[in-house]
């Protein structure tokens, strides 16, 4: 599929193999999240452009290439978003964060808003909603659709684990929206949850169940 990427490197998946794990507690659950959103940071900037600039080493004059002055704004969808956060200011330090407040009703599994804070330029910057989990889909399509009302740059979906129809639903409603995911499940339960997937992403990451 177009603008679908599964990053398999092996960090990723071994990372992936751990945060699964029922036994993983709340400190190595939040560690490896960072960790794996940090790693497919790689991946997701991998179009940035970049522009030739000459550098004084110590010995000589290096021809080298920089990222040409590309402004991003990683969005996460609160709360278990906040979780890769930090990852990917690992990679982009210069990013900034502007945080979107959704929370799945359980019974018509469809997104609620409660919040929203962009950063003053948003416009100017590149988009990257991160999530660990694209469920049904609802949640990122609204955040989607949110920040399409913010900017015309670019909007990339970062999520750890994907159903298939979080990601057709994605896909159908934004097909210029690249997504990244570290997995592709096998589908979705009766209450919406991915299967196999990881539980509820939220409550591991903060420890609230
Ligand atoms: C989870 C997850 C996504 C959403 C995915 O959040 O972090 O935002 O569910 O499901 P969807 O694709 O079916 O919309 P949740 O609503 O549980 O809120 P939380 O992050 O506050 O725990
Ligand atoms: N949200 C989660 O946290 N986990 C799922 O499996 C689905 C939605």
């Amino acid at each position: 599929m177009e603008n679908f990427t599964v990053m398999d490197h092996p960090l990723i998946q071994h990372k992936l193999s751990i945060l699964r794990d029922e036994r993983t507690g709340v400190k190595q659950f939040r560690e490896l999240v960072s960790e794996i959103a940090m790693l497919m940071t790689y991946e997701a900037t991998r179009d940035f452009p970049l522009v030739d600039v000459d550098v004084k080493t110590p010995v000589a004059v290096a021809k080298c290439r920089q990222i040409a002055g590309r402004k991003v704004a990683i969005v996460p969808i609160l709360r278990a978003g906040l979780g890769m956060v930090d990852g990917v200011l690992e990679i982009i330090p210069s990013a900034k964060v502007g945080h979107i407040g959704l929370y799945r009703d359980p019974d018509t599994l469809e997104p609620v808003e409660y919040y929203c804070k962009m950063p003053s330029d948003i416009k100017e910057r590149e988009v990257i909603i991160v999530d660990p989990m694209l469920a049904t889909g609802g949640s990122a399509a609204a955040a989607i659709h949110f920040m399409k009302g913010y900017t015309d740059r670019s909007i990339k979906l970062m999520c750890l684990i994907a159903a298939p129809e979080g990601v057709k639903r994605v896909h159908d409603e934004y097909p210029d929206v690249p997504i990244f995911v570290a997995a592709l499940d096998e589908k979705l339960n009766e209450h919406g949850y991915i299967v196999p997937g990881l539980g509820d992403a939220g409550d591991r990451i903060f420890g609230t169940k």
